[in-house]
């Protein structure tokens, strides 16, 4: 049920826009190989859609939750039940609204497939789920009208606060008269017993900002970049961009006590001047949660690592190298796109982020995928829509992506994992002889650097629209937004659920009236089955 509900998760008060009165929403589980079906009820006061951030969705397209692409938006006081599989994909997911920037409101949770055939399964004995994301005491509602004021030269908005499992601690003397603010509120606590491992699955599900994480006095085991298992190797800081998601295997080896768990914001790429929206902010970016040894008794007390790295780009390549080379990546290519990212005012003054000259706007109302369907042409789609077509079934398709600006930018890209053929930096051109075509590093989302260039490539065999963007919220609001059309003539011959389309009948965003009639087998749904859940202690998240 999405509702919004007052929450405090540092200290201050505001409307979250919840799932069940939560947030982060509830830890969906699921093994490889089942099937998950969610009944979203949505009592927000306004539309909502859910995006399973990492699944597939082969077969099922119309419940990758994305509006404009994939469906209408859910309108108040009406129900959709996504139903998908989880087919033979593993590893560590989330979930969030694709309906503006509603996510940063409150409406995200993890999603975690486990693998009954996981090749670490004997290297850990419990696991658990971080994670971390900023947090706003404004709603994305207020904050967007101001970020997509005319003139406004378009700097992210600073939070107030990072968060680590949906808890964080805000200084009240900080909170504007009037407001309901709590002083140190409880921080995420994970409990450890001595000797024991524990893989930490640990996601970015902020709206904006680089993460590090790191556990005083502990270091991080890496196994798994996005359901890719990698080869272990160690490190102590893990750098995590929006939208990615790692596992590390963490020994609780130290002498009992309790350590700090670190979820730093990562000053150095949010850009920050006085025109800033809340750059006056009384954040404190050192977010922090606990690592309780079982016996433990006092506050941490512990330092953190002095490890270095490149700030703003990703983990080193080295810890990423799949446990099997994937060599699908390499071949004759089917298709080639080269796509260039550029920022400039329109007509009106207002920012917007163009791709090859064209800003991204959506069609709420009349999803690509709702047009392919009834046999529309998909060369005549219109153009601020982004369309790449894609008809080679089975084919390498490779995108070649630059960046004409300083920000670094985490792209995702919907339906697919992609293999990283190269990553350059300014100055640095793709060089095709040079590409890491046999055992590339693959994933799904990935760090394009200020003013560098990233060639992935992807197998064109999931028919669909999927939408390739940058998972800076702030920038999909301004456009930075491609959409694949993926197979269209095996796609325009599906049927969409018929509850799916209906949610078009009524998308004005005007009229929240109708509730759904759901045809009665899709009312009908059985339980997500988990055989073996390895976590002890689910703390909220
Ligand atoms: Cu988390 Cu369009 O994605
Ligand atoms: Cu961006």
């Amino acid at each position: 049920m999405l509702k919004k509900v007052k929450l405090s998760p540092d200290g201050f008060e505001r409307t979250v826009w919840s799932v069940n009165g939560q947030h982060p929403g509830p830890i969906i589980q699921a093994n490889k190989g089942d099937r998950i079906v969610v009944n979203v009820t949505n009592n927000f006061g306004d539309h909502a859609t859910i995006h399973w951030h990492g699944m597939f969705q082969n077969g099922t397209n119309w419940y990758d939750g994305v509006p404009g692409q994939t469906q209408c938006p859910i309108p108040n006081h009406v129900s959709l039940i996504y139903d998908f599989s989880t087919a033979d994909q593993h590893g560590t997911y989330w979930y969030h609204s694709h309906f503006f920037a509603q996510y940063l409101d409150g409406l995200r949770g993890s999603l975690i497939v486990h693998d009954p055939d996981d090749p670490y399964l004997k290297d850990y004995d419990f696991e658990y789920v971080v994670s971390l994301s900023e947090w706003h005491h404004n709603t994305t509602g207020a904050i967007l009208p101001l970020f997509e004021a005319p003139g406004y030269a378009g700097l992210r908005p600073i939070p107030d606060s990072p968060l680590i499992s949906g808890r964080g601690r805000y200084n009240c003397t900080a909170a504007p008269p009037g407001s309901k603010c709590k002083s140190d509120p409880p921080l995420a606590v994970y409990n450890v017993k001595k000797n024991k491992k524990y893989r930490f699955r640990i996601i970015n599900s902020a709206g904006d900002a680089v993460f590090v994480f790191s556990i005083d006095q502990h270091k991080l085991k890496v196994i798994e970049t996005e359901g890719v298992y990698v080869k272990p190797t160690i490190i102590e800081k893990l750098p995590i961009n929006v939208g990615q998601r790692y596992s590390v295997i963490v020994e609780a080896n130290q002498p009992i006590g309790n350590y700090w768990i670190r979820g730093t914001l990562d000053k150095r790429c949010t850009p920050n001047n006085n025109a800033t929206i809340n750059s006056n902010s009384a954040i404190d970016w050192n977010g922090l949660g606990i690592l309780h040894y079982e016996g433990a008794k006092h506050e941490p007390k512990s330092k953190e690592s002095n490890e270095t790295f490149t700030p703003c780009r990703d983990l080193d390549q080295k810890h990423l190298q799949p446990i099997h080379p994937v060599t699908k990546f390499d071949g004759h290519l089917t298709d080639f796109i080269n796509a260039t990212i550029t920022f400039a005012p329109d007509d009106d003054n207002i920012l917007r982020a163009l791709i090859n000259g064209s800003s991204f706007v959506p069609q709420m109302n009349d999803p690509t995928l709702n047009k392919i369907t009834r046999q529309f042409p998909p060369q005549n789609l219109p153009k601020e829509q982004n369309s790449l077509i894609f008809n080679n079934k089975n084919g390498i398709v490779e995108i070649e992506l630059w960046n004409n600006n300083p920000a670094t930018h985490p792209f995702h890209m919907h339906g697919h994992l992609f293999g990283v053929m190269f990553v350059g930096e300014q100055g640095q051109k793709p060089d095709r002889s040079k590409y890491n075509t046999k055992n590339p590093i693959v994933r799904d989302t990935i760090s394009l650097p200020g003013n560098g260039v990233l060639v992935v490539r992807f197998i064109s065999d999931n028919p669909g629209i999927w939408a390739f963007h940058c998972h800076i919220e702030w920038h999909v609001e301004l456009g930075m937004v491609m959409e694949f059309v993926e197979l269209p003539n095996i796609l325009k011959k599906k049927v969409i659920p018929n509850d799916v389309v209906s949610l078009c009948i009524e998308s004005d965003f005007q009229k929240n009236k109708r509730s759904p009639t759901l045809p009665p087998s899709r009312r009908a749904f059985n339980p997500i089955t988990i055989n073996e859940i390895r976590s002890d202690i689910n703390i909220d998240q």
